[in-house]
């Protein structure tokens, strides 16, 4: 069973306009969304999009409410490393948002388990999430979760792969300051969302692409739960170049 909407896009930017589409639209017809955000190199072009969108007077983050996937454990949120500090630079210092709509996990605490259930029952509060932005790992993950997460898990500690460590170096001077835990939405977090996109971008993907696109569904590739959701939208590009388009 494969019950995807998948779009290919022409190239990187092509697929940050075709992305940001669903969030401008989102975001007009309800401008109280609740979005659920993520990090990493795939969704840059995508901030960027909104916040032109948002200058242009074409949507406004008034009255929207955000959740990040996930978070580092141990790193101070004025680490250029940390997703607070991502976020900002990508997004949120150049738009309208609310301070205290902005919700990122805290992973900065000495309870992180009391944190991660506090971080599960504001999403619930908030009536769950309408739009889910997701990434996919080189290793089929989406947050923080690696293979063989459990597909009911909620929010939650997480110990890092090296793969994942790995990807993740270029946001930190050494290679020793790269975090070993995390917290994130669990799966079952993420398949509540009611609509999900997901963005898949260059080579480096392939393998984690043909799987999903598989319709395999394995508690070893995260991102198969995905397809037990009715309402998945996967934007990719430059999956088979080796060349990394920007164009
Ligand atoms: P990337 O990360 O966008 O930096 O490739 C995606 C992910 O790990 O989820």
């Amino acid at each position: 069973m494969n019950s995807f909407k998948w779009i290919e896009a022409k190239s990187y930017n092509d697929m940050s306009r075709l992305g940001a589409e669903l969030f401008i639209q989102q975001l007009q017809e309800k401008p109280a969304s609740v979005l659920g955000l993520a990090t990493g190199g795939t969704p840059e072009g995508l901030y960027e999009e909104l916040v032109r969108n948002y200058n242009d007077g074409k949507i406004t983050f008034e009255q929207a409410v955000t959740f990040n996937l996930d978070e580092y454990v141990g790193v101070p949120v004025t680490n250029k490393g940390s997703y607070h500090y991502y976020m900002d630079e990508q997004l949120f210092q150049h738009v309208n948002m609310q301070s205290n709509n902005i919700n990122i996990p805290n992973g900065n605490v000495t309870d992180l388990n009391a944190s991660a259930e506090a971080y599960e029952a504001l999403i619930q509060e908030a009536g769950g999430i309408d739009l889910q932005l997701l990434g996919i790992g080189v290793n089929g993950h989406i947050g923080f979760n690696e293979p063989s997460t459990s597909f009911t898990s909620t929010t939650h500690i997480v110990e890092l792969t090296s793969s994942t460590r790995e990807a993740n170096q270029i946001y930190f001077e050494q290679p020793k300051d790269v975090p070993t835990h995390a917290i994130t939405m669990g799966i079952q977090t993420i398949v509540q969302a009611k609509k999900i996109v997901v963005l898949i971008s260059g080579a480096s993907k392939q393998e984690a692409y043909d799987r999903l696109r598989s319709g395999d569904i394995s508690e070893d590739f995260p991102a198969s739960a995905l397809h037990m959701h009715s309402d998945v939208t996967v934007i990719f590009t430059d999956i088979r170049n080796t060349q990394f388009s920007q164009e």
